[in-house]
């Protein structure tokens, strides 16, 4: 109760969201209607019993399908502008979103709509809502390097939209080296870099070592098995890393036992920790307050911690340093 409305109150910010992973139910049976697509469900309930996953790659499934219905500029305005609203009602102040443009291309769908849409709607929710927001384009690390680059080429030409380039999907197979070349001309073009390195997925302490030592990532997303070592928690900590942490995503994957609370390790382990939450349209409509609400029962996390967690979060900012000051 008192916990709840102080988590309510802070003021947030968040890194580790995926656009299309904000897709509600309600929204894709608007869209498909909107573009004429017929969805195989018979209503939002019918298709939100179907989000079922067990790991990385049956959620996966399910996230790939959902997008289907965004086409148009509009579809993007409205993905965006429905998230970024939603996170304005949360006291998030300042937010940085994924998003997954090889997929959209693979449909036929142009890059200047994609990026067009969802800056239409962060101009917008700014103004409107004083919300303030960047984006990050995510390559599908399980898709070619060729259709990762295709992708970037594409993309360059609207880099000042962009404030970095992130790699997601399926771990397994798909090292962070695979994409070196990708990152190094993202670098180059002016791009922050991140990566996924989840939990729980095969060689996750190689890929971020790699991520890390060889790649020089500005920040990891997840990262939780990097208690495992050491050398690389100390390595982390002196290059001031930021890591987003998503506890819906691990608690409601994670089929390991017995489970590891990651965040709670984290946070002991003297790491730079913000939290996240991911893919909210398929973990329940779990918006930050409540993953920051069920994240702080699972870790008991007392107040300092909380607070904590939100300054790291506003000091991760790819922002000028004059901008995150106003936030600090
Ligand atoms: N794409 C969307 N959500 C993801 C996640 N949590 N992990 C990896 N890839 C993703
Ligand atoms: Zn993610």
């Amino acid at each position: 109760a008192d916990i709840t409305r102080f988590i309510a109150a802070m003021p947030k910010a968040e890194y580790h969201v995926h656009l299309e992973g904000t897709l509600e139910a309600e929204m894709k049976f608007a869209l498909a209607a909107r573009n004429g697509l017929k969805l195989p469900f018979a209503d939002v309930a019918a298709m939100k019993r179907s989000y079922i996953y067990h790991d990385l790659p049956s959620f996966l499934a399910i996230y790939y399908d959902g997008m289907k219905v965004l086409l148009t500029e509009q579809d993007f305005y409205d993905l965006a502008y429905a998230y970024l609203a939603k996170a304005a009602s949360q006291t998030v102040l300042y937010t940085e979103m994924f998003f997954d443009p090889q997929e959209h291309l693979k449909r036929g769908v142009p890059m200047a709509a994609v990026i067009g849409g969802i800056t239409r709607a962060r101009v917008d929710a700014e103004r409107a809502l004083g919300i303030q927001s960047q984006l990050i384009l995510c390559f599908v690390r399980d898709s070619s390097a060729e259709s990762a680059m295709a992708a970037l080429d594409a993309a360059l030409p609207l880099k000042q939209y962009l404030v970095g380039v992130g790699l997601d999907s399926d771990e397994k197979g798909n090292p962070p080296e695979k994409f070196a070349a990708h990152f190094a001309k993202a670098r180059a073009a002016g791009l922050k870099v991140t990566a996924h390195c989840d939990v729980d997925q095969d060689d996750t302490l190689a890929h971020l070592r790699t991520a890390i030592v060889d790649l020089k990532v500005d920040r990891i997303d997840h990262g939780g098995n990097i208690l495992q070592s050491p050398e690389l928690v100390a390595l982390a900590k002196q290059r001031n890393l930021y890591f987003t942490v998503c506890p819906t995503f691990s608690g409601t994957l994670r089929t390991s036992t017995p489970p590891v609370d990651v965040l709670r390790g984290m946070i002991d382990a003297g790491l730079n920790v913000t939290v996240s939450s991911d893919d909210p349209a398929y973990m329940g409509s779990e918006y930050l307050n409540t993953v920051l609400v069920r994240a702080q029962t699972r870790s008991a996390l007392t107040r300092a911690e909380l607070i904590g967690l939100e300054r790291n979060a506003f000091n991760a900012a790819w922002l000028p340093a004059n901008r995150k000051a106003a936030y600090l």
